[in-house]
């Protein structure tokens, strides 16, 4: 109601609606509603060749007088909105600019047709030219009522109307029509003529025409229409709209023609491509499709209900997941995992404050990446996909993301909140950063604490928890920043932010940590400088797009290299692994205990060095870990501790308290799980002792564990399976979506036996 107090059309105004339909009719309603005419002596009224409707129009108080005679009602109009059907444009136009002197001097005039090209086109011969003060518009509302009985006032409430100005469009001319539709309640946006052809062909025409012809087809093979007696929710709600009014149809299909057909086309390679799915009983592929449509349509509905797309999914979703692990077998193949995590995330982030277009392969389809996307897309981003690992991001520069409509919910991922936290900083605008329950457990003091002294504005929960409430248009200042502990994600946060502040800002690690944001700053033509243990860059620069191809995740592939490593008989190769040396701990610690692990095919791409990782069983033995390793190793601890658990000796790990801060306490989660299974351990505060028996009989029992909603805790113990004496149970498993989708898949395709159990959470 607010909005609406201080939106005005000129006092006096004669608003004349061409075309008393539903959407011509409904506009008289809401703009009745919304006070229009009453005080301020605006006259409404209509034109329309059906006389009945006009006196409807009258009797329902929608309009205060009409006529079938165009010349009757023009004197003096000061806005004239033509609502007739697109093909009817033509005439409408062409008498209109016959009677165009008797219209009020500055009149405007606009439209409600659905295609705007045609429209345009069709006003250019009318009145010789485009009119400065024609403003093309579309109301994106409807029903698949027709006439001015259907007039509804609330029908534009919350919807959009798209203004389509041209170049030579007078902006006051625009405003006004903007004005109009904004007292109707609906958000007014501008987009240009071609582009909201091609969209709407896909949004709109497209599913109207499907519908149209699924009833037709279905009509047509029962000429009595007895199947529509057993047509129950599913038929109703896909072909509500084949009861739209077919002129309109007809002539929006005429129109749009070329547009739609290409969507026609598009459309067509999907279905041919299920069909085929249908035909040769292709489960997967069926639910690739299934599964990727349902997340679109969700990710559509939080759109419209303004709310996070994670937020809503993990209501909607049963937390709990068991996994069921038969014990023995072993593990051989050739396989590809998913995308890296770490890169996934950055790639969006960079990509998004980019000038140009970024395309991204390998892309990882995990909750967490995809909750960083999500966030980019609530901030304006134009991203297309993911399909199959591509995303396409359109860059909007280091100034260009809008403010979010509510708090950014970023689910499981401490990368996303740590570094959204230092972009954040930055912005001219205040935002929110939320996730689930294990986030919100976790430090952020940690990057709240340094980004304060940049002179950054960001708010924690008790214990600097989350949400992180960060203050936007704070002007930040580089600072010389020694990080109390070795973290890549604080280290991120500060370069982030540091792009945004004033000098340079230098970060020193006490030990390397993955530098996957300063590959990717340099690849972006963003200069990060290194010395020693130092990095720095200055505030103030841009970065460019440019194609990012990302490696599978190493942190993945290390679930199936302990698999392989401590299986007699296994035999494995993991494709195209990021090799990056700040990731390569457990290659070097895998080594270390004995296991048969060999690099191929070493190259880089896109400024990440990739191999092919070849591992074959072989005995291990317990080591001591060295502390150099740990920060390279960080993620592939729950892994390791499995295989600790099957070598022969004991194996230490000291200097790895940072696993208490993980997705959960690591060291106790792994400790608990173990003693379960009985393997022999001794816990400390920053690491671990395990005791491993060696040889080729199983190595402990089985049991019922829990992964404390930690998605490596849940793939450590599924792996630990193979050398079980008994089924090993996996409570909690949801979570593995968040960085390897496919594990179930893939745990089976080498050699695991694998169940899983979903259960209602109460
Ligand atoms: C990550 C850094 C590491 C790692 C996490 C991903 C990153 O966290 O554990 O899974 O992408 O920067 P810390 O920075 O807390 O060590």
């Amino acid at each position: 109601m607010s909005v609406k107090q201080d939106l005005k059309l000129p006092d006096a105004s004669r608003i004349l609606v061409v075309g008393l339909g539903l959407i011509g009719g409904s506009l008289a309603a809401a703009l009745r509603a919304a006070g229009v005419g009453r005080e301020d002596g605006t006259v409404i009224l209509a034109c329309d060749p059906n006389v009945d409707e006009i006196r409807l129009g009258v009797e329902m108080g929608l309009i205060d007088t009409g006529s079938t005679r165009l010349a009757d009602v023009v004197e003096g109009a000061t806005l004239v909105v033509l609502a007739v059907p697109v093909l009817a444009m033509r005439s409408v136009m062409g008498e209109l600019a016959g009677l165009i002197s008797q219209l009020a001097p500055d009149a405007v005039i606009t439209d409600v047709g659905s295609t705007k090209a045609a429209v345009r086109d069709i006003a250019v011969e009318a009145f010789g030219g485009l009119p400065p003060r024609l403003v093309l518009g579309h109301p994106i509302a409807g029903s698949e009522k027709s006439g001015v009985a259907a007039s509804d006032a609330r029908l534009y409430q919350n919807h959009k109307v798209i203004l389509t100005p041209c170049a030579n469009t007078a902006e006051d001319a625009r405003q006004c029509v903007e004005t109009l539709w904004r007292l109707t309640g609906a958000d007014v946006l501008s987009m240009d003529v071609e582009r909201h052809d091609q969209v709407l062909a896909r949004t709109s025409h497209l599913p109207h025409l499907l519908a149209f012809s699924l009833v037709d087809t279905l009509a047509r093979q029962d000429e009595r229409m007895d199947i529509f007696r057993y047509a129950a929710g599913g038929f109703r709600d896909f072909t509500r709209i084949a009861g739209s009014d077919p002129v309109m149809w007809r002539d929006v299909f005429t129109a749009n023609r070329e547009a739609v057909l290409d969507a026609l086309d598009d459309f067509e390679v999907g279905l041919k491509r299920l069909r085929q799915a249908v035909a040769q009983g292709d489960g997967d592929g069926m639910l690739a499709t299934f599964d990727r449509a349902r997340h679109a349509r969700h990710y559509f509905e939080s759109l419209l209900n303004k709310t996070s797309y994670q937020a809503e999914y993990q209501m909607q979703e049963p937390n709990s997941l068991r996994y069921l692990v038969a014990p023995g077998g072993s593990v051989s193949g050739r396989i590809r995992v998913p995308g890296d995590k770490s890169i996934s995330h950055r790639s969006i982030m960079l990509g998004a404050l980019s000038e140009g277009v970024t395309e991204v392969t390998g892309f990882l389809e995990g909750e967490d990446s995809l909750a960083t996307l999500q966030a980019f897309r609530e901030m304006g981003v134009a991203i297309e996909g993911p399909h199959q690992g591509r995303v396409v991001i359109h860059g909007v520069g280091m100034h260009g993301l809008k403010p979010p409509a509510g708090p950014l919910y970023v689910g499981n991922a401490g990368t996303a909140m740590r570094l959204f936290a230092g972009l954040l900083a930055g912005q001219a605008f205040d935002t929110e950063l939320t996730g689930d329950t294990s986030l919100a457990r976790r430090p952020m003091g940690r990057v709240a604490d340094p980004l304060r002294e940049m002179g950054a504005v960001v708010e924690t929960t008790e214990g600097g928890r989350p949400p992180l409430k960060i203050k936007g248009g704070q002007s930040l200042k580089g600072i010389d920043y020694d990080m109390p502990m070795a973290s890549a994600q604080v280290k991120s946060c500060l370069l982030l932010a540091g792009m945004y502040a004033d000098g340079e800002t230098r970060v020193r690690e006490p030990a390397p940590t993955r530098d996957h944001t300063e590959r990717m700053l340099n690849g972006f033509g963003y200069r990060v400088e290194r010395e020693g243990d130092t990095c720095w860059l200055r505030g103030g620069g841009r970065l460019s797009a440019a194609p990012i191809d990302v490696p599978s995740d190493i942190s993945s592939a290390t679930f199936f290299l302990v698999a392989a490593a401590i299986t007699p008989g296994s035999d494995l190769v993991l494709e195209h692994v990021g090799i990056n040396p700040t990731r390569i701990g457990v290659i070097n610690i895998l080594q270390a205990m004995g296991a048969d692990l060999q690099l191929h095919n070493q190259r880089e791409v896109g400024g990440e060095p990739v191999a092919d990782l070849h591992i074959r069983y072989a005995p291990l033995k317990g080591i001591e870990i060295p502390t150099d390793q740990v920060p390279l190793a960080i993620d592939e601890f729950p892994a390791l501790f499995i295989a600790a658990a099957n070598a022969e000796g004991i194996t230490r790990l000291r200097g790895a308290e940072e696993l208490r801060v993980k997705e959960s306490d690591r060291l106790q989660s792994m400790a608990d799980g173990m003693t379960i299974l009985g393997i022999d351990n001794t816990l400390l505060d920053d690491g671990i002792d395990i005791v491993g028996k060696g040889g080729e009989a199983p190595n402990y029992g089985g049991g019922r564990v829990q992964s404390h909603e930690d998605h490596r805790i849940a793939m450590a113990f599924t792996i630990a399976g193979l050398r079980a004496s008994a089924p090993i149970e996996v409570d909690d498993c949801s979570n593995v979506a968040t960085s390897f989708p496919s594990f179930v898949d893939l745990a089976r395709r080498v050699g695991l036996s694998l169940d899983e159990v979903r259960e209602e959470a109460v």
